[in-house]
């Protein structure tokens, strides 16, 4: 069994080894720059970990793992520019790197390189991972859009925000892990298992980027930090401190929210000292430690050496970046 230091290593060596043509420039070399840019390849790393589980021999899971990645990547370049983020991976992101219109096609050459990725599989596995990529991929689309109408929507409860990150952020682990048992030939009630693990983690692992989003360090997270709130993001944080906080305080959270006037770096400071001042980060930690033991719970019902995965979901929970 590969542990995840070397399923990275062998993800990372192939998605170099990828070949794309040097013409058009701007539509190859920004796929190029994106995914050279590291991050943690965790997408395909949790498709390999769970094909392991069921059959030690990944070959067959490699590219498919590849098409999970070059999705994310895809994603992430078009997020970017609904986001208006400066900064990916530590990095200009390539919207500002090149421009919009750029950023847009290249994107959606990876999301058509992906599924070139998956087209390897033997005709039987293709059908049920294209079920599950394509039911996910929608998914995330539903979740991006939640995520832009709620940046405007004045009122958004908890509910509508975790079905919001689960279909932008989880439903892409869910489905990695779940495509990696199917091409195994595992039984769908461990695929089944799996999905609902991977689902989550997804959901904490998105509770924690909004943690990480105003409390991380720049330079560690590779994002801007702030992005959120000068988005006027309704993040988990956003949504506990205003459920926590009553009168002026609660006002002024609003009207920091869709003050025009304001500086991006005043709005950071005052929304990050409202949230420090409630010790938000407590509130959210429990939420994160509540959907990783749901995580855990659902690979009860599987039978196979789970040591790799749990020190993942360990791993993912500390995580800084
Ligand atoms: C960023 O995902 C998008 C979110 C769902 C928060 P990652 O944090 O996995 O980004 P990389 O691939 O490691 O850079
Ligand atoms: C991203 O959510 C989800 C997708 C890319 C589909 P975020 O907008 O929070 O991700 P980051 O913080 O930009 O990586
Ligand atoms: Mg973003
Ligand atoms: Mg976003
Ligand atoms: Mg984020």
């Amino acid at each position: 069994m590969k542990s995840i230091d070397e399923l990275r290593t062998l993800v990372e060596q192939e998605l170099y080894g990828l070949k794309h043509p040097s013409s058009p420039a701007d539509l190859y070399s920004p796929i190029e720059y994106i995914l050279s840019l590291g991050g943690k390849r965790m997408r395909p790393i949790l498709l390999l970990l769970a094909h392991q589980l069921f059959d030690e021999d990944i070959e067959k899971a490699i590219k498919p793992s590849l098409a999970i990645e070059v999705f994310h990547n895809f994603t992430l370049l078009h997020d970017d520019i609904m986001d208006k983020a400066p900064v990916r991976r530590g990095k200009a992101t390539v919207h500002t790197k090149w421009n919009e219109n750029v950023a847009i096609l290249s994107g959606d050459a990876m999301l058509i390189q992906s599924y070139q990725y998956l087209c390897d599989l033997p005709s039987e596995q293709l059908t049920k991972c294209l079920a599950v990529f394509n039911e996910m991929a929608l998914q995330v689309c539903e979740g991006q859009q939640y995520d832009m109408d709620f940046e405007i929507q004045a009122e958004v409860d908890m509910k509508s925000y975790l079905k919001m990150i689960e279909y932008k952020t989880a439903v892409l682990l869910g489905a990695a892990l779940k495509m990696g048992a199917i091409i195994a030939g595992s039984r769908d009630r461990e695929s089944d298992a799996l999905y609902e693990f991977g689902r989550n983690i997804g959901i904490a692992f998105q509770l924690k980027d909004d943690l990480l989003d105003v409390f991380g360090d720049e330079q560690t997270f590779g994002k801007q930090v702030g992005g959120d709130i000068i988005a006027n993001k309704k993040t988990c944080l956003y949504l506990k401190a205003l459920s926590l906080s009553e009168g002026e305080q609660k006002m002024e959270l609003v009207n920091l929210y869709s003050s025009e006037s304001l500086n991006d770096t005043e709005k950071v400071e005052r929304v990050k000292s409202i949230y420090a001042s409630m010790d938000i980060q407590e509130h959210i930690d429990i939420l994160i430690d509540d959907y990783y033991s749901k995580a855990m719970k659902s690979l009860n019902s599987i039978n196979a050496d789970l040591s790799e995965l749990e020190l993942f979901a360990s791993l993912l929970k500390k995580r800084e970046n």
